[in-house]
């Protein structure tokens, strides 16, 4: 059955399984999001999507993407008080990525150009990490190999794989570096080798080459575990996707 609700006094139908942020979404109403993805469940680590929402009388503020909608449901996601904890939620995140160009946006499309907030160093390439865990979430649920994860606590957060630069069960896909929203990840394709850097650590992988062309399509970690998974013989592997149109 429809549920019936409203974002910033706008009458709106959703589904039961909608939340908060995919009817703003859907209607067009712009809610920031730093940690959001289709592609994977939502987390709530980023506090970018901040609303306020009245309930029985009683409001709250609470994470868009998590907050499930719900009957009669009134929703304001641009009141003063939004604005000023999300303000204060970018200068936070802005102290800790003063080299995010993705943060920077973000902040000045608040109004936000500066943080009251101590400054890590803008050279350091763990510094652009926001710790929105889009790289771990992708990584486990899209690709199913949870080479990387969150550890530690507190300012000690970071992404890591398990012992840092040693590729563990990454399979060099990528994946974690086209999802991350800060490019705190990247990728680099080199010849034979693919580089690819997280905030502790770089790993090189090793590419497979097409035994036509000679073209180095893709990280053999990769083309292994898709042969795994497709049940398909590794020699089907042995040709590009070009060449094996020929
Ligand atoms: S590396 Fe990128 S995707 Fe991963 S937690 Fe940090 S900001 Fe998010
Ligand atoms: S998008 Fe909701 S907490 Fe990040």
């Amino acid at each position: 059955m429809a549920i019936k609700l409203t974002i910033n006094g706008r009458e709106f139908q959703a589904e039961p399984c909608d939340t908060v942020l995919t009817v703003a979404k859907a209607a067009g109403i712009y809610i920031p999001t730093l940690c959001h993805s289709e592609a994977v469940t939502d987390y709530g680590a980023c506090r970018m999507c901040l609303v306020e929402v009245e309930r029985r009388g009683r409001k709250r503020l609470v994470t868009a993407c998590l907050y499930p909608v719900e009957e009669g449901l009134k929703v304001t996601t641009d009141s003063e008080k939004v604005l000023r904890v999300r303000r204060t939620v970018i200068e936070l995140l802005l102290a800790r990525c003063p080299g995010s160009a993705a943060v920077k946006q973000m902040a000045a499309a608040l109004g936000v150009t500066e943080s009251r907030f101590s400054i890590a160093d803008e050279n350091s390439k763990s510094d652009a990490c926001v710790l929105c865990g889009l790289c771990t979430r992708v990584c486990a649920e899209v690709v199913g190999t949870s080479a990387i994860s969150l550890v530690n606590r507190g300012t000690e957060r970071e992404v890591a794989l398990p012992f840092y630069n040693e590729a563990g069960d990454c399979i060099a896909c990528g994946s974690c570096a086209y999802i991350c929203p800060t490019g705190a990840i990247s990728l680099v394709d080199s010849g034979n080798k693919r580089i690819i850097s997280w905030p502790q650590g770089t790993v090189d992988f090793a590419m497979k080459a097409c035994l036509n062309c000679g073209t180095h399509y893709a990280p053999v970690r990769q083309v292994e575990f898709m042969a795994r998974k497709s049940g398909l013989s590794p020699s089907e592997f042995d040709y590009c996707p070009d060449c094996r149109k020929l």
